[in-house]
């Protein structure tokens, strides 16, 4: 069944699928710690970014598969932004899975009415994705659409990148999808700024290619407590780039790596720091890269094994119901790729927490 604004079956859902604020979350923490702790990835100032948000007109709908896997900023420039309408599923699938690897969607909350009726926007989100597949829980509460803003000043320990301020540094979410609803953005900032992972990795091989199979060996992850801050355990080695059944699957949020270390009391080796230094440096390319200011509304979705995704600091307006507000679903979908073996857990991220 198609998505269409205004569609009754919409509040069709069970009500247990209603808008919710997350209370837990384990890997999300992670984005949290480079907001808190302030630490810098060598993030490149805005201002030498390029935003697209002018590049493109909601006139241009798809991309005619312009876009190859491993693009750079200059092929969206070339091509403009993948842009899609919500009752498109075959165009969203095609680009998720075959293109770009992500895309902005139109229509799902197609008016000022809608965009600022939460709730309605939940429900809307929620069974848009149901057709594009299946809703996965995003914290250890089973909680399927959670909202990201900055509720900083409402829980004492809630230091999560999606309920936080501040700046983003480019990494991968646990699923195999994100979808980005953006209800408010923010007084400034904000951006979303997304980079190929099969591109990073086309730049290390041409300047160091033998820091590719440290990277494809991985690093072990420091797993935190979602309920005791700063408490955790060092899990399993997680490879950060690997090719599988459908391509290339990324895994990556150097906090953590750098948490194990430090938790093990064993430094990384030398090794290790520079293939995650030049991941880093290619990440943050200005020219791999593409930056996007979500408007009320707009829907993204990313392919999370291919896309890496990034959030520019801002400055939120001081009242809190206008604050920048997004709602988030995690997917799966029997059309993703099957990831490689070491990667098989993305699938279901909180199915150890059932
Ligand atoms: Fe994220």
């Amino acid at each position: 069944m198609r998505v269409k604004a205004g569609d009754g079956n919409l509040r069709q859902l069970p009500s247990n699928q209603t808008v919710t604020v997350a209370t837990r979350m384990c890997w999300l923490v992670i984005s949290a710690c480079v907001s808190v702790t302030g630490k810098s990835l060598g993030i490149i100032p805005f201002s030498y970014l390029r935003d697209l948000t002018s590049m493109t007109t909601p006139q241009q709908i798809g991309n005619n598969g312009q876009i190859p896997a491993n693009w750079t900023q200059k092929d969206i420039q070339n091509s403009g932004l993948p842009r899609y309408a919500a009752d498109d599923l075959d165009g969203i699938v095609s680009e998720l899975s075959n293109g770009a690897g992500f895309t902005l969607v139109q229509g799902l909350a197609p008016t000022p009415e809608v965009i600022s009726d939460v709730e309605e926007c939940g429900i809307r989100l929620q069974k848009f994705g149901q057709d594009l597949g299946r809703l996965l829980p995003q914290n250890s509460e089973q909680e399927q659409l959670v909202e990201i803003s900055d509720f900083s000043d409402e829980d004492e320990f809630d230091d999560r990148g999606y309920r936080s301020p501040g700046e983003l540094t480019p990494h991968t979410d646990p699923p195999p999808i994100i979808a980005l609803l953006c209800l408010r953005p923010a007084h400034s900032g904000g951006a979303n700024r997304l980079v190929s992972a099969g591109s990073i990795r086309d730049a290390i091989r041409d300047e160091d290619p033998t820091l590719v199979p440290v990277l494809e060996a991985g690093f072990p992850y420091f797993m935190p407590d979602e309920k005791k801050q700063g408490d955790g355990h060092i899990g399993d080695v997680i490879p950060t780039l690997l090719d599988g059944p459908g391509g290339i699957s990324c895994v990556y949020y150097r906090p953590f790596i750098e948490r194990a270390a430090e938790f093990s009391g064993i430094p990384l080796p030398a090794r290790s720091v520079a293939a995650l230094d030049m991941f880093d440096r290619f990440a943050n390319d200005a020219e791999l890269q593409v930056q996007y200011t979500l408007e009320p509304g707009e829907l993204l979705i990313l392919n999370n094994y291919r896309v890496l995704h990034a959030r520019d600091d801002y400055v939120d307006w001081p009242e809190k119901h206008k604050r920048r507000s997004l709602l988030r679903l995690w997917l799966d979908a029997d059309w993703m790729p099957e990831p490689p073996p070491a990667h098989a857990g993305r699938r279901n991220p909180m199915a150890d927490l059932l």
